[in-house]
């Protein structure tokens, strides 16, 4: 799987923030936007969506990833988190799983805050000895 080029985070980077921008957080007040890179090169986006049942709440890498399922895809190059503040917004522990569906361990992850790209990762750094789809080859249908 190629790396993201320039241009490719760049689109990345920009569709996080366009996201970030319709984030629902009135509870957090933490607005984030995610966006994630398929293998042609198109960036798919999403937003946090807060609930007043607070675990309801949805993460912004959950709304990228529907996006990107809903227009066929199913492979991922990359993927970049969009946070506010001081520390890195590195997706949470549920989101590297999420990830991990649509990625091999040597997927990018970015990390961004609004004047750009402040960190790189791999998916294996994140969420290293992962359990993916390829453990259950041995027993699944078709997917
Ligand atoms: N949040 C995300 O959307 N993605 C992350 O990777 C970290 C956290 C959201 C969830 C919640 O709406 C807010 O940030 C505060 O946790």
């Amino acid at each position: 799987m190629p790396m993201p080029s320039e241009a490719e985070i760049d689109r990345l980077f920009h569709a996080a923030k366009a996201a970030q921008a319709m984030a629902h957080a009135p509870y957090s007040g933490f607005r984030v936007g995610a966006a994630v890179l398929g293998e042609d090169g198109a960036a798919f986006a999403g937003c946090n969506v807060e609930n007043a049942a607070y675990p309801l709440g949805a993460c912004a890498e959950a709304g990228a990833l529907s996006a990107f399922v809903l227009a066929g895809g199913r492979r991922l190059r990359a993927a970049l988190v969009l946070g506010e503040g001081e520390a890195l917004t590195t997706p949470c522990g549920g989101c590297r799983q999420r990830l991990r569906e649509f990625a091999s361990p040597d997927a990018v992850v970015l990390v961004a805050g609004p004047q750009g790209v402040r960190a790189r990762f791999t998916l294996e750094a994140l969420l290293p000895a992962s359990f993916g789809p390829d453990n259950l080859a041995p027993t699944r249908g078709p997917r």
